[in-house]
């Protein structure tokens, strides 16, 4: 087992966490995605991981909306280990600390557009569970969501949005 750190990011981080972003994902689109939403205070929580004390992980969560529902929603993206360091649990713990750090800020959901044999084991479930849906035309299994309130989703219905910024990737 390796030991994980997970903190804040902080100023002295945002160099870094562009290269991990542009070195996991396969274009610069998410690591400058990164660098315009904190540089418009579109963020709820942006944690690194640290491994000896280099940074090799990062997980981004920011708000999302919807048109008729005034309800905290975040969503998860983008998330990154560097390659080397994939598949030792960075991910799943940079997921964990974010959750719970989004319940402490009392949102009522979080929603990912991702994997969907990765995020179940967290607790996401396919939104079409609930009445909910992704702005973008995606299978209808890869948006997903998971309550931090009990039955928070059940009354509500429709899109559920990223920040605008999103649809550029
Ligand atoms: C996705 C990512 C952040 C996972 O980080 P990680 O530290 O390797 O994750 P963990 O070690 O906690 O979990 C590894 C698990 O994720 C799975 N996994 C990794 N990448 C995956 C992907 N793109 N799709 C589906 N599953 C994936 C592995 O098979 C492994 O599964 P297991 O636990 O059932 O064996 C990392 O692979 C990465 O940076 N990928 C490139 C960027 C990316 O695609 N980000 C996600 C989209 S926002």
């Amino acid at each position: 087992m390796i030991d994980i750190s997970i903190r804040k990011e902080t100023p002295n981080d945002i160099t870094t966490i562009h290269q991990i972003n542009s070195t996991a994902f396969e274009t610069d689109a998410e690591a400058d995605l990164v660098d315009k939403l904190r540089d418009s205070g579109v963020t709820i929580i942006s944690l690194v991981a640290e491994v000896d004390d280099k940074l090799v992980g990062y997980i981004l969560f920011t708000p999302m909306t919807m048109d008729n529902f005034d309800i905290k929603i975040a969503g998860l993206a983008p998330m990154a280990v560097l390659p080397d360091y994939q598949n030792k649990g960075i991910g799943s713990t940079l997921i964990e600390k974010g959750l719970e750090y989004c319940a402490k800020e009392n949102y009522a959901a979080v929603a990912v557009l991702g994997h969907p044999n990765y995020y179940p084991k967290f607790g996401f479930v396919p939104s079409t569970r609930f009445d909910l849906i992704s702005e973008y035309d995606v299978p209808k299994e890869v948006f997903m969501i998971k309550e931090l309130k009990r039955d928070s989703l059940s009354r509500i219905s429709g899109i559920v949005k990223y920040h605008e910024e999103f649809s550029k990737l």
